[in-house]
Protein backbone atom coordinates (compact mmCIF):
# COMPACT_ATOMS: atom_id res chain seq x y z
CA UNK A 1 0.00 0.00 0.00
CA UNK A 2 1.36 3.38 -0.98
CA UNK A 3 -0.04 4.84 2.22
CA UNK A 4 1.16 3.21 5.46
CA UNK A 5 -1.29 0.74 7.32
CA UNK A 6 -1.85 3.29 10.29
CA UNK A 7 -2.67 5.98 7.86
CA UNK A 8 -5.50 3.96 5.77
CA UNK A 9 -6.53 2.64 9.38
CA UNK A 10 -6.90 6.05 10.60
CA UNK A 11 -9.01 7.15 7.36
CA UNK A 12 -11.10 4.17 7.87
CA UNK A 13 -12.34 4.58 11.47
CA UNK A 14 -12.82 8.10 10.85
CA UNK A 15 -14.95 7.23 7.71
CA UNK A 16 -16.51 4.49 10.15
CA UNK A 17 -17.17 6.64 13.22
CA UNK A 18 -19.31 8.86 11.02
CA UNK A 19 -21.28 6.53 8.85
CA UNK A 20 -21.51 3.51 10.93
CA UNK A 21 -24.82 2.23 10.65
CA UNK A 22 -26.53 2.60 14.13
CA UNK A 23 -26.99 -1.08 14.72
CA UNK A 24 -28.65 -2.59 17.71
CA UNK A 25 -25.82 -4.45 18.64
CA UNK A 26 -23.36 -1.31 17.95
CA UNK A 27 -24.92 0.04 21.57
CA UNK A 28 -23.33 -2.48 23.45
CA UNK A 29 -20.21 -3.80 24.27
CA UNK A 30 -22.30 -7.07 26.64
CA UNK A 31 -20.32 -9.75 25.74
CA UNK A 32 -23.54 -12.08 25.55
CA UNK A 33 -25.02 -9.52 23.32
CA UNK A 34 -22.44 -9.14 20.55
CA UNK A 35 -22.13 -13.12 20.85
CA UNK A 36 -25.66 -13.52 19.68
CA UNK A 37 -25.37 -10.89 17.31
CA UNK A 38 -22.28 -12.50 15.33
CA UNK A 39 -24.29 -15.61 15.21
CA UNK A 40 -27.38 -14.45 14.24
CA UNK A 41 -25.09 -12.37 11.08
CA UNK A 42 -22.99 -15.65 9.90
CA UNK A 43 -24.85 -15.98 6.49
CA UNK A 44 -27.59 -13.83 7.25
CA UNK A 45 -28.38 -10.28 6.24
CA UNK A 46 -28.33 -7.30 8.69
CA UNK A 47 -31.72 -6.49 7.89
CA UNK A 48 -33.70 -9.90 8.60
CA UNK A 49 -31.17 -10.16 11.95
CA UNK A 50 -32.46 -7.19 13.44
CA UNK A 51 -36.17 -8.43 15.19
CA UNK A 52 -34.70 -11.66 15.86
CA UNK A 53 -31.70 -10.03 17.81
CA UNK A 54 -34.14 -7.18 19.71
CA UNK A 55 -36.90 -10.38 20.61
CA UNK A 56 -34.11 -12.83 21.46
CA UNK A 57 -32.44 -10.82 23.61
CA UNK A 58 -35.98 -9.60 25.48
CA UNK A 59 -36.63 -13.42 26.02
CA UNK A 60 -32.75 -14.65 26.92
CA UNK A 61 -30.96 -11.78 28.20
CA UNK A 62 -28.03 -13.36 29.75
CA UNK A 63 -26.01 -16.30 29.54
CA UNK A 64 -27.77 -18.51 32.43
CA UNK A 65 -31.31 -17.41 31.30
CA UNK A 66 -30.82 -18.93 27.83
CA UNK A 67 -28.58 -22.50 29.31
CA UNK A 68 -31.83 -23.01 31.72
CA UNK A 69 -34.61 -22.16 28.65
CA UNK A 70 -36.63 -25.61 27.27
CA UNK A 71 -34.44 -25.73 23.85
CA UNK A 72 -38.07 -26.02 22.01
CA UNK A 73 -38.52 -22.47 23.00
CA UNK A 74 -34.77 -21.67 21.78
CA UNK A 75 -35.57 -22.79 18.48
CA UNK A 76 -39.10 -20.86 18.22
CA UNK A 77 -37.52 -17.54 18.55
CA UNK A 78 -35.19 -18.49 15.97
CA UNK A 79 -38.19 -20.37 13.85
CA UNK A 80 -37.84 -18.15 10.22
CA UNK A 81 -33.96 -16.88 10.47
CA UNK A 82 -32.24 -20.33 9.24
CA UNK A 83 -29.79 -22.34 10.13
CA UNK A 84 -31.11 -23.42 13.18
CA UNK A 85 -27.96 -25.60 14.35
CA UNK A 86 -26.76 -22.62 14.99
CA UNK A 87 -29.53 -21.96 17.71
CA UNK A 88 -28.58 -25.78 19.17
CA UNK A 89 -25.12 -24.46 19.34
CA UNK A 90 -25.73 -21.52 20.81
CA UNK A 91 -27.28 -23.07 23.95
CA UNK A 92 -24.73 -25.75 23.80
CA UNK A 93 -22.32 -22.57 24.35
CA UNK A 94 -24.03 -21.35 27.02
CA UNK A 95 -24.36 -24.41 29.25
CA UNK A 96 -20.58 -24.77 28.42
CA UNK A 97 -20.03 -21.03 29.87
CA UNK A 98 -22.28 -22.19 32.51
CA UNK A 99 -20.32 -25.06 33.87
CA UNK A 100 -16.79 -24.05 32.78
CA UNK A 101 -16.89 -20.33 33.90
CA UNK A 102 -19.41 -19.99 36.27
CA UNK A 103 -22.16 -18.31 33.94
CA UNK A 104 -19.94 -15.23 32.75
CA UNK A 105 -18.78 -14.57 29.32
CA UNK A 106 -14.84 -15.93 29.08
CA UNK A 107 -12.74 -12.78 28.25
CA UNK A 108 -10.10 -14.53 26.70
CA UNK A 109 -9.51 -15.29 22.29
CA UNK A 110 -9.14 -19.23 23.28
CA UNK A 111 -11.88 -19.80 25.94
CA UNK A 112 -13.89 -17.80 23.13
CA UNK A 113 -13.05 -19.93 20.36
CA UNK A 114 -13.78 -23.23 21.98
CA UNK A 115 -17.64 -22.42 22.10
CA UNK A 116 -19.68 -24.70 20.15
CA UNK A 117 -20.30 -22.22 16.76
CA UNK A 118 -17.96 -20.28 17.06
CA UNK A 119 -15.26 -20.07 14.62
CA UNK A 120 -11.84 -17.78 14.14
CA UNK A 121 -14.14 -15.20 12.60
CA UNK A 122 -16.99 -15.05 14.85
CA UNK A 123 -14.38 -15.74 17.88
CA UNK A 124 -12.24 -12.73 16.75
CA UNK A 125 -15.23 -10.07 16.25
CA UNK A 126 -16.51 -11.09 19.57
CA UNK A 127 -12.93 -10.74 21.56
CA UNK A 128 -12.34 -6.99 19.17
CA UNK A 129 -16.06 -5.73 19.89
CA UNK A 130 -16.49 -7.08 23.37
CA UNK A 131 -13.02 -6.61 24.85
CA UNK A 132 -11.11 -4.42 22.54
CA UNK A 133 -8.52 -7.53 21.93
CA UNK A 134 -6.63 -7.71 18.64
CA UNK A 135 -7.10 -10.37 16.44
CA UNK A 136 -8.22 -9.71 13.18
CA UNK A 137 -11.89 -10.90 11.75
CA UNK A 138 -11.56 -12.16 8.49
CA UNK A 139 -14.88 -12.74 6.57
CA UNK A 140 -15.62 -12.53 2.46
CA UNK A 141 -16.00 -9.08 2.99
CA UNK A 142 -12.73 -8.02 4.34
CA UNK A 143 -11.27 -10.34 2.11
CA UNK A 144 -12.86 -8.13 -1.07
CA UNK A 145 -11.72 -4.68 0.85
CA UNK A 146 -8.36 -6.47 0.87
CA UNK A 147 -7.95 -7.58 -2.39
CA UNK A 148 -8.94 -4.38 -3.98
CA UNK A 149 -6.57 -2.56 -1.87
CA UNK A 150 -3.86 -4.58 -2.73
CA UNK A 151 -5.02 -5.17 -6.16
CA UNK A 152 -4.61 -8.95 -5.01
CA UNK A 153 -5.65 -11.58 -8.12
CA UNK A 154 -5.05 -14.36 -5.92
CA UNK A 155 -7.65 -16.86 -5.46
CA UNK A 156 -9.57 -16.45 -2.21
CA UNK A 157 -11.33 -19.29 -2.11
CA UNK A 158 -7.97 -21.51 -1.15
CA UNK A 159 -6.91 -21.35 1.99
CA UNK A 160 -3.44 -20.22 1.53
CA UNK A 161 -4.41 -16.90 -0.13
CA UNK A 162 -6.68 -16.86 3.14
CA UNK A 163 -4.25 -17.74 5.73
CA UNK A 164 -1.75 -15.15 3.92
CA UNK A 165 -4.47 -12.47 3.83
CA UNK A 166 -5.39 -13.11 7.83
CA UNK A 167 -1.67 -12.57 8.03
CA UNK A 168 -2.25 -9.12 6.33
CA UNK A 169 -5.42 -8.09 8.28
CA UNK A 170 -3.46 -8.92 11.50
CA UNK A 171 -0.87 -6.46 10.52
CA UNK A 172 -3.41 -3.74 10.21
CA UNK A 173 -5.23 -4.36 13.01
CA UNK A 174 -1.91 -4.54 15.01
CA UNK A 175 -0.98 -1.22 13.84
CA UNK A 176 -3.77 0.75 15.37
CA UNK A 177 -3.68 2.02 18.70
CA UNK A 178 -5.44 0.03 21.06
CA UNK A 179 -8.01 2.23 21.71
CA UNK A 180 -9.46 1.58 18.36
CA UNK A 181 -8.62 -2.46 18.17
CA UNK A 182 -12.40 -2.33 19.22
CA UNK A 183 -14.08 -0.24 16.27
CA UNK A 184 -11.85 -1.72 13.60
CA UNK A 185 -13.00 -5.28 12.67
CA UNK A 186 -16.38 -3.49 12.79
CA UNK A 187 -14.97 -0.97 10.25
CA UNK A 188 -13.69 -3.22 7.66
CA UNK A 189 -16.80 -5.07 7.63
CA UNK A 190 -19.03 -2.31 7.52
CA UNK A 191 -16.57 -0.68 4.14
CA UNK A 192 -16.86 -4.07 2.71
CA UNK A 193 -21.33 -4.44 3.19
CA UNK A 194 -21.96 -0.73 2.53
CA UNK A 195 -19.23 0.43 0.04
CA UNK A 196 -16.79 -2.06 -1.48
CA UNK A 197 -19.65 -3.93 -2.26
CA UNK A 198 -18.86 -6.98 -4.54
CA UNK A 199 -20.54 -5.57 -7.85
CA UNK A 200 -20.71 -1.57 -8.67
CA UNK A 201 -18.43 -0.65 -5.46
CA UNK A 202 -18.74 2.82 -3.96
CA UNK A 203 -15.48 4.05 -5.22
CA UNK A 204 -16.48 8.17 -4.67
CA UNK A 205 -17.47 7.74 -1.08
CA UNK A 206 -15.04 5.17 -0.11
CA UNK A 207 -12.00 6.48 2.62
CA UNK A 208 -9.38 4.57 1.00
CA UNK A 209 -9.74 5.23 -2.46
CA UNK A 210 -6.93 7.33 -3.03
CA UNK A 211 -4.91 4.32 -1.97
CA UNK A 212 -6.49 1.52 -3.76
CA UNK A 213 -4.90 -0.37 -6.02
CA UNK A 214 -7.04 -2.05 -7.91
CA UNK A 215 -9.08 1.34 -8.19
CA UNK A 216 -5.66 2.62 -9.95
CA UNK A 217 -5.79 -0.46 -12.65
CA UNK A 218 -9.68 -0.40 -13.13
CA UNK A 219 -9.54 -3.66 -11.11
CA UNK A 220 -11.89 -3.24 -8.70
CA UNK A 221 -14.83 -4.63 -10.46
CA UNK A 222 -13.24 -7.66 -11.01
CA UNK A 223 -11.82 -8.45 -7.60
CA UNK A 224 -11.51 -10.37 -5.45
CA UNK A 225 -11.19 -13.57 -8.03
CA UNK A 226 -12.53 -16.76 -6.90
CA UNK A 227 -12.46 -20.11 -8.84
CA UNK A 228 -15.03 -22.09 -10.40
CA UNK A 229 -17.77 -22.55 -7.05
CA UNK A 230 -18.58 -24.59 -5.33
CA UNK A 231 -21.30 -27.32 -6.93
CA UNK A 232 -24.99 -27.10 -6.49
CA UNK A 233 -26.44 -30.40 -5.45
CA UNK A 234 -29.78 -30.29 -7.04
CA UNK A 235 -32.46 -32.57 -4.72
CA UNK A 236 -35.82 -33.66 -6.10
CA UNK A 237 -38.42 -34.68 -3.88
CA UNK A 238 -41.97 -35.33 -3.14
CA UNK A 239 -43.84 -34.82 0.05
CA UNK A 240 -47.61 -35.63 0.83
CA UNK A 241 -50.53 -33.56 2.92
CA UNK A 242 -51.84 -35.60 5.02
CA UNK A 243 -54.63 -33.99 7.26
CA UNK A 244 -57.20 -35.68 9.19
CA UNK A 245 -59.84 -32.79 11.72
CA UNK A 246 -57.23 -30.15 11.50
CA UNK A 247 -54.05 -32.35 12.04
CA UNK A 248 -51.08 -33.13 9.68
CA UNK A 249 -49.26 -36.12 9.70
CA UNK A 250 -45.51 -35.47 10.59
CA UNK A 251 -42.61 -37.10 12.10
CA UNK A 252 -39.84 -35.85 14.27
CA UNK A 253 -36.26 -36.45 12.82
CA UNK A 254 -33.91 -38.32 14.55
CA UNK A 255 -31.45 -36.49 16.29
CA UNK A 256 -28.54 -38.50 15.15
CA UNK A 257 -29.56 -36.89 11.78
CA UNK A 258 -27.02 -34.92 9.90
CA UNK A 259 -29.29 -32.27 8.23
CA UNK A 260 -32.14 -30.68 9.98
CA UNK A 261 -32.10 -33.05 13.53
CA UNK A 262 -34.62 -33.10 15.77
CA UNK A 263 -36.97 -31.15 13.38
CA UNK A 264 -40.83 -31.94 12.62
CA UNK A 265 -41.33 -32.99 8.79
CA UNK A 266 -44.37 -34.22 6.72
CA UNK A 267 -44.16 -37.69 4.98
CA UNK A 268 -41.76 -37.23 2.25
CA UNK A 269 -39.25 -38.76 -0.25
CA UNK A 270 -36.26 -37.82 -2.39
CA UNK A 271 -37.13 -38.42 -5.63
CA UNK A 272 -38.54 -36.47 -8.90
CA UNK A 273 -41.19 -38.99 -9.91
CA UNK A 274 -44.09 -39.92 -7.73
CA UNK A 275 -42.55 -42.83 -5.54
CA UNK A 276 -46.43 -44.53 -4.97
CA UNK A 277 -44.60 -47.38 -3.96
CA UNK A 278 -42.71 -45.31 -0.93
CA UNK A 279 -45.38 -43.77 0.59
CA UNK A 280 -47.81 -46.93 0.21
CA UNK A 281 -44.90 -48.59 2.65
CA UNK A 282 -46.19 -45.81 4.89
CA UNK A 283 -50.10 -46.30 3.98
CA UNK A 284 -50.25 -43.41 2.24
CA UNK A 285 -52.38 -43.36 -0.89
CA UNK A 286 -51.19 -40.23 -3.12
CA UNK A 287 -53.76 -37.73 -4.44
CA UNK A 288 -53.87 -34.57 -6.66
CA UNK A 289 -50.77 -32.83 -6.93
CA UNK A 290 -51.36 -29.60 -5.12
CA UNK A 291 -48.06 -27.25 -5.01
CA UNK A 292 -44.69 -27.40 -5.81
CA UNK A 293 -41.64 -25.22 -4.05
CA UNK A 294 -37.91 -24.97 -4.62
CA UNK A 295 -35.84 -23.76 -1.97
CA UNK A 296 -32.14 -23.31 -1.97
CA UNK A 297 -29.63 -23.29 1.07
CA UNK A 298 -26.33 -22.97 1.03
CA UNK A 299 -25.08 -25.93 -1.67
CA UNK A 300 -28.22 -27.54 -1.73
CA UNK A 301 -31.37 -26.54 -4.27
CA UNK A 302 -34.64 -28.72 -3.15
CA UNK A 303 -37.55 -29.04 -5.34
CA UNK A 304 -40.34 -29.89 -4.31
CA UNK A 305 -43.76 -31.72 -5.65
CA UNK A 306 -46.22 -31.55 -2.98
CA UNK A 307 -49.56 -34.12 -3.27
CA UNK A 308 -52.34 -34.80 -1.37
CA UNK A 309 -52.32 -38.03 0.87
CA UNK A 310 -55.03 -40.14 2.70
CA UNK A 311 -53.90 -42.50 5.14
CA UNK A 312 -55.06 -46.12 4.92
CA UNK A 313 -55.50 -47.47 8.42
CA UNK A 314 -53.26 -46.72 11.20
CA UNK A 315 -50.63 -44.45 11.40
CA UNK A 316 -46.77 -45.02 11.28
CA UNK A 317 -45.45 -45.62 14.55
CA UNK A 318 -42.65 -42.65 13.94
CA UNK A 319 -45.80 -40.49 12.83
CA UNK A 320 -47.81 -38.29 14.94
CA UNK A 321 -51.04 -36.01 14.58
CA UNK A 322 -49.65 -32.25 14.71
CA UNK A 323 -52.58 -29.29 15.19
CA UNK A 324 -51.72 -26.58 12.11
CA UNK A 325 -51.80 -24.34 15.48
CA UNK A 326 -48.77 -25.70 16.71
CA UNK A 327 -46.68 -25.42 13.82
CA UNK A 328 -44.04 -22.50 14.13
CA UNK A 329 -43.32 -21.67 10.37
N1 LIG B 1 -21.55 -9.03 9.95
C1 LIG B 1 -20.86 -9.75 10.85
N2 LIG B 1 -20.62 -9.04 11.95
C2 LIG B 1 -21.19 -7.84 11.77
C3 LIG B 1 -21.33 -6.67 12.54
N3 LIG B 1 -20.83 -6.62 13.79
N4 LIG B 1 -21.99 -5.61 12.03
C4 LIG B 1 -22.52 -5.71 10.78
N5 LIG B 1 -22.45 -6.77 10.00
C5 LIG B 1 -21.79 -7.83 10.49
Amino acid sequence: MPVSLRQSGRLLLAWYRRNARDLPWRRTRDPYAVWVSEIMLQQTRVEAVIPYYERFLARFPDVKELAKAPEAEVLERWAGLGYYRRARQLQAAAKQIVERHGGVFPADYESIRELPGVGEYTAAAIAGIAFGLTYAALDGNVMRVMARLHNDGRDIGQARTRKSMQAEAQRWIDAMPVADFADFNQATIELGATICTPRSPRCLGCPLSAGCLARREGNQGSLPYKSARQRVEKLDMAVAIVERRGRLLMRQRPDDEKLMPGFWELPQYASSRIDAHAFAALGIELGERIGAFKHAITFRAYSGQVYQGTLEGERPDEYRWIHGSRLVL
